[in-house]
């Protein structure tokens, strides 16, 4: 074939020898190099069209990962103005030609060529998973071979950045895109900041390439644009390494777990192998499986000396090294180290086959072929010719060399080695049968060996494929706990890293490590959002993904928005293909198995096999595609009417959300919040409601929006009321409540305005300010009949009663109540309102019925209790239900029936805490405590009584710690615990407090608790 350059002779290189142009034709599916005229790829066996097919239209910007790297010639304007114009430019070109074919060797795509530099994409357009390593090796090459030019040579500087770019397609060519994003900004800068012959990357390269590069820190740098200092090393130099001597030298290695089954298989080929059955193992998993760590392990516990291992190890470089295979086993079986050069194996080739037994003299020329020998060897002749030459010479030499001591040839990493040396290991592994040797091979399922294919798992005869399966979920926790710690503490964010990391040892290890570095573990509290993917993950997914064809990665994408499950009805709705071509990429997809298909009865869902790989197929779009393709998922799950839009009303705020359609957003995300809290599910309510706000915030103001704004407010402080995490919480409700007062008065609506007093005013009261909730709940209160809102009425009402209470002034709740119990009662009164938490109504007939019978009226008390319970049953949320049983508990203890008010209260108690409604936790306890000293239970009571005052001054709920103090007095003092230092302290503390606030009935039980205090003294011992 010619070079379509300079018309030059036949070829097989990737270079030609007469112009230096580069030949190779990279393989769109796997990124291997092939011959220029290959029409099959040597790699993965993808036809190559006439021409490589590109997309008709041009291809929708993408966001990838990849590795920029700026080379450019310093002081290049003096150097133009010191020449002749065209003098200078034939010298610029040159070297930017060298540096050009330099980073060509390692998959850079020149994307800029400027006067005196260039731009160089690695892991683009064709995601490499390796790509900071090649930018490195790249940038030592090309300054190697600049500063081999001798005098044509001029000074270079050189600065790379890893990290996400946006690729916009502008051409046909290879480097025709634009590449916008931070990344290529500091490779830029960096390469400015560099002096001549340096090489500086950022600490987001420096990251991927640990164990790889050598490199010298040079601490932090400014640089132009960016926020914070940058952590820059200088590249020293870097070594081509194999992932498990990369992933074994540079950190200690997790405790093996599980793989026993896998263990046992390999064990028992090394049994067959040893006794002079040649065995022959593969194992196959996905990246990061455990595929090197299982091998490592059989090997290490080999009893020392008895077995020779040659181990062919290969990286995504060794791809385009043909014959590695020959060399590197020559290289062992002489007993050469890998800094011997060729010329050493091959003088030692012959004295070493000579100690074999062979006739040094014999023709060893297809051998010397690969060792630099060519003068020696005559034309190799076609490809099989070649390979059958090689396997009649190197089988008997294993053969032998077997026969001395048995022998494992482990192949690392069998996808990445070239396509010679795989025919030829198949075609010696069938001409050793009987010898005492194991091939071992380990592979990604992107190439299974020859005899794996057959069967495609399991054992046959002398051969055997093991397919690693990903970790169980229990299997990754106890992986986990061996990295980030075992700690109960710690098990949700085990939780959600295994989830995400999908049974990946790999992934594990990297979100362990990233976890670590960004110190979110030493924090002790590591928030569960939010966890980024690791770079080093990314990676190696969107490699996967990027060897996709074009219409399966669009479906890929589209299927990512969708969601972790597929159903094929909306995939088909949003992906606008002809349902033949989707069902055809599915296959394809399932094959790959980016995605399994289940049946079910609406047609198949089809189902992420890994989270991870729908999240990074999701980052790969842009924010703009995702929002349209969101808008489309919001609109097909939105056409089936609205029982299908209740079922699923957290996806549909979640689609709305993401397509950034807010209107729908807020409503959808309101409706969610509203649902998580009937379910007592707090803390997704809190976020939802957060969401509605937010999408509010972004509409235009309205007196609906600022309605609907105010409503998600309140309702936001009543989920947070229920809810105990502590730290900020008056603030956040003190917030939340003053912003929608400003937006009732914004919209002059005095029925608005007054729910946010009532809302104010139920907080005042347990936050300990009693006036304060009195005036406000007054005013609420008339502002609310005032303007016939009769469920605000009843809040209202309920909110004032509650203060009164509080206070001790039963007659005036009494005097609230009896005004309002119509009310109450009416089918219109007993609806929700966004003012309080509880269902108006039900916090009304509770303070009804207990304030009944504290008075002595029982039977009224109980009836209103009765009523209290049915609405609760029918209507309210299950913090509704605690508040009935709990006023229950105290309806029975002012009846004087301590058994059964101890009954309920138990189980109250135990179901608030079941449900994290911790914020009914001190009212319960402070009954249920009360109740357990008068029936000889101080130890537990104490210990309860201690646990829901911390609880309530964690929160700041003033008045529910007042409730708890004169019990927990009682219990201090009496047996057998006898704190009476401890029990007058605390006394004195809540007569102060509950004096000063106005909580006149803890000021009598406190000197009750007093009382009992001095009669325990002046009782006899
Ligand atoms: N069963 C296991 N128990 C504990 N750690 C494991 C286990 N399997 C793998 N690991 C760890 O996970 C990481 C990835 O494993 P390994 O390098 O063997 O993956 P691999 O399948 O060979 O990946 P690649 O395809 O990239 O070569 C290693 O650090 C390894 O120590
Ligand atoms: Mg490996």
């Amino acid at each position: 074939m010619q070079c379509p350059s300079c018309g030059e002779g036949a070829l097989a290189g990737q270079f030609c020898d007469k112009c230096g142009v580069s030949l190779d034709r990279l393989c769109m599916s796997c990124t291997t190099a092939n011959r220029p005229d290959a029409r099959f790829c040597a790699q993965c066996g993808q036809a190559f069209a006439a021409s490589q097919p590109l997309p008709e239209a041009p291809a929708p910007a993408q966001q990838k990962q990849v590795t920029i790297l700026f080379a450019d010639i310093c002081g290049s304007t003096e150097i133009v103005a010191s020449m002749d114009a065209e003098d200078a430019s034939l010298a610029l070109g040159g070297v930017l030609h060298v540096i050009s074919t330099a980073v060509r060797r390692f998959g850079g795509v020149v994307n800029q060529r400027m006067g005196d530099g260039v731009m160089v994409l690695f892991g683009a357009p064709v995601a490499a998973e390796d790509h900071a390593a090649r930018a490195c090796f790249a940038a030592l090459a090309h300054l190697a071979d600049v500063g081999g030019m001798g005098s044509r040579a001029l000074p270079v500087r050189v600065g790379i950045c890893s990290g996400p770019v946006i690729l916009r397609r502008t051409g046909r060519d290879e480097g025709d895109y634009e590449v916008a994003g931070v990344t290529a900004h500091i490779a830029a800068r960096l390469e400015q900041r560099a002096d001549s012959g340096a090489i500086l990357i950022a600490p987001q390269t420096l990251n991927l390439v640990i164990g790889i590069a050598q490199t010298e820190p040079l601490g932090p740098v400014m640089l132009k644009g960016l926020a914070g200092p940058l952590e820059v090393h200088r590249l020293l130099g870097a070594r081509d390494q194999p992932s498990w001597a990369v992933r074994s030298s540079t950190r200690s290695l997790s405790p093996f777990v599980n793989r026993s089954t896998e263990l046992a298989q390999v064990r028992a080929a090394l049994h067959q192998a040893a006794g002079g059955r040649s065995q022959a193992v593969a194992v196959v998993g996905d990246a990061g499986m455990g595929k090197s760590r299982l091998v490592h392990e059989v090997l290490d516990a080999l009893p020392p000396g008895e077995w020779r291992v040659l181990r062919i190890e290969t990286t995504a470089q060794s791809m385009a090294v043909p014959y590695l295979l020959v060399t590197a086993t020559l290289r062992q079986v002489v007993g050469c180290t890998p800094d011997d050069t060729l010329a050493d194996v091959a003088a030692h080739l012959p004295p070493a086959l000579a100690a074999l037994g062979f006739d040094p003299l014999g023709d060893l020329s297809p051998l010397m072929l690969h060792l630099g020998q060519d003068d020696a060897a005559p034309d190799a002749g076609t490809p099989d010719a070649h390979r059958t030459a090689l396997v009649r010479v190197l089988a008997p030499v294993l053969r032998r060399y077997a026969g001395l001591h048995p022998v494992i040839l482990l192949v690392e990493d069998f996808h990445w080695l070239d396509a010679s040396s795989a025919d030829l290991l198949d075609a010696l592994r069938q001409e050793l049968d009987g010898a005492r040797l194991l091939l071992l091979l380990t592979t990604r399922p992107e190439r299974r060996p020859g005899w794996g294919e057959a069967d495609g798992a399991g054992t046959g005869g002398d051969t055997c494929v093991i397919d690693l399966a990903p970790l169980t979920a229990a299997h990754s926790d106890a992986m986990l706990g061996g990295l980030v710690g075992v700690g109960t503490d710690l098990a949700p964010l085990r939780a959600l890293v295994t989830a995400r990391a999908g049974g990946t040892p790999f992934f594990l290890e990297e979100f362990a490590h990233s976890l670590r570095e960004q110190g979110t573990l030493a924090e002790g509290a590591p928030s569960l959002q939010d966890i980024d993917i690791p770079a080093s993950v990314q990676g190696i997914l969107a490699a996967r993904i990027d060897r996709l064809p074009l219409l399966h990665r669009h479906v890929l994408q589209t299927a990512a928005v969708v969601g972790r499950e597929v159903p094929w009805a909306l995939l088909a709705a949003v992906a606008d293909l002809p349902a033949a071509a989707l069902a055809d990429a599915l296959a394809a997809l399932r094959a790959g198995r980016f995605l399994a298909g289940l049946a079910a009865p609406g047609g198949t869902v089809h189902s992420f096999s890994h989270a991870l790989t729908q999240a990074v197929a999701y980052d790969t779009l842009l924010r703009s595609d995702r929002r349209v393709l969101h808008g489309r998922v919001l609109r097909a799950l939105e056409a089936p009417g609205p029982a299908h839009a209740d079922s699923s009303v957290d996806e549909l705020a979640h689609h709305a959300a993401s397509a950034e359609a807010w209107p729908e957003a807020a409503r959808y995300a309101m409706a969610a919040g509203e649902r998580a809290s009937r379910r007592s599910a707090p803390t997704e309510a809190k976020l939802y409601l957060k969401a509605a706000i937010a999408a509010l915030d972004r509409q235009p103001t309205t007196p609906e929006t600022i309605t609907r704004g105010i409503d998600a407010r309140l309702a936001l402080r009543g989920v947070s009321a229920s809810l105990t995490d502590a730290a900020g919480l008056q603030d956040l409700l003190q917030a939340t409540l003053a912003e929608a007062g400003h937006l009732a008065e914004q919209a002059g609506d005095r029925v608005v305005l007054a729910r946010v007093y009532v809302s104010r005013g139920a907080m005042l009261s347990t936050w300990g300010d009693l006036p304060g909730a009195i005036e406000l709940s007054r005013t609420a209160l008339a502002m609310m009949r005032a303007g016939g809102d009769r469920p605000g009425t009843v809040g209202a009402a309920f909110a004032l009663v509650q203060a009164h209470w509080y206070a001790g002034d039963l007659d005036g709740a009494r005097q609230v109540l009896a005004n309002n119990i119509g009310i109450a009662r009416s089918p219109e009164g007993q609806r929700r309102s966004s003012a309080t938490f509880v269902l108006p109504a039900i916090g009304f007939l509770c303070y009804a019925g207990r304030i009944n019978a504290e008075v002595g009226q029982h039977d009224e008390g109980r009836s209103i209790l009765a009523e209290a319970r049915s609405l609760a049953l029918s209507a309210g949320s299950a913090f509704d239900q605690v508040l009935v049983d709990l006023n229950q508990g105290a309806a029975w203890l002012a009846a004087g029936k301590t058994a059964q008010a101890i009954e309920v209260l138990e189980h109250t108690l135990h179901f608030a805490r079941a449900n994290t409604m911790e914020f009914h936790v001190p009212s319960i306890a402070s009954l249920l405590g009360g109740a357990w000293i008068d029936t000889g239970r101080t130890i537990e009571a104490r210990e309860l009584l201690e646990e829901a005052s911390a609880l309530a001054d964690r929160n700041r709920l003033v008045a529910k710690r007042l409730l708890c103090s004169p019990p927990l007095i009682r219990a201090l003092a009496a047996a057998p615990h006898h704190d009476l230092p401890a029990a007058r302290a605390l006394a004195d503390r809540t007569l102060h407090d509950a004096t000063l606030r106005g909580f006149h009935p803890v000021v009598r039980q406190t000197r009750a608790a007093l009382a009992e205090i001095d009669a325990l003294r002046a009782a006899p011992a």
